[in-house]
């Protein structure tokens, strides 16, 4: 197995709902902040972490946010060509999540990888040998989703503490949400 452990990082309602017509479907901008944290710190300040996401995904980060900062943006995607002609330079356009790894494998400057989504990535992720965690923000409330987080498997995902992630009841304006961490076993 190669060296490379996938973070996965979502944010979910009630119903496991992460999207809606190509957007987020809330506002929670202290839940983005823990997001930017997570992805973007390094124990070893030479070194970055890369973001993996599909082509709806990053078509979905408003463009002044994205290539996200700090971070090896990859876009994952069956139409190479034409989506590295509408990437900025930096931003690596990849067929599949298999070569993704390859990429970062072969990039000593990478400390860790973060999969960011959306539905069909996470699902691959997920299934990968190399899933390590799953960090998955659970917002207790029920939200209108047409995209949504794939079934965590609880046989081989077990809930875990982790240093530096926040047990406690997070609350802004009238939602409230758990950062939870899921380790495989
Ligand atoms: N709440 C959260 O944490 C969160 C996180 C991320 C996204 N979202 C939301 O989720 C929605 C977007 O997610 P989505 O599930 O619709 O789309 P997505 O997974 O981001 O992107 C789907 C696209 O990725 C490419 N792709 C998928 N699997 C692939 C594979 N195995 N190999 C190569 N390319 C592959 C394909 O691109 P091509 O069509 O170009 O081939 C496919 O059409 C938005 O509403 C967004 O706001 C929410």
């Amino acid at each position: 197995m190669s060296k490379t452990k996938l973070n996965l990082i979502a944010a979910a309602c009630e119903n496991m709902g992460i999207g809606v017509n190509g957007t987020l479907p809330w506002r929670l901008k202290k839940e983005m902040a823990y997001f930017t944290t997570m992805t973007s710190t390094v124990k070893d300040p030479q070194k970055i972490n890369a973001v993996i996401m599909g082509r709806t995904t990053w078509d979905c980060i408003p463009l002044k946010y994205r290539p996200l900062a700090d971070r090896l943006n990859i876009v994952l995607t069956h139409h190479i060509d034409k989506v590295k002609a509408e990437v900025p330079e930096g931003v690596i356009v990849m067929p599949g999540l298999d070569a993704a790894i390859e990429y970062i494998e072969k990039n000593d400057k990478i400390e860790s990888t973060w999969v960011i989504g959306g539905s069909s990535i996470y699902k691959v992720a997920m299934e990968h040998q190399n899933c390590g965690k799953i960090y998955l923000t659970e917002i207790q409330k029920s939200f209108n989703c047409d995209t949504f987080f794939p079934n965590i498997d609880k046989q081989h995902f077990h809930l875990v503490n982790e240093e530096g992630v926040s047990a406690e009841k997070q609350v802004e304006g009238d939602i409230s949400y758990y950062f939870r961490v899921y380790q495989r076993v």
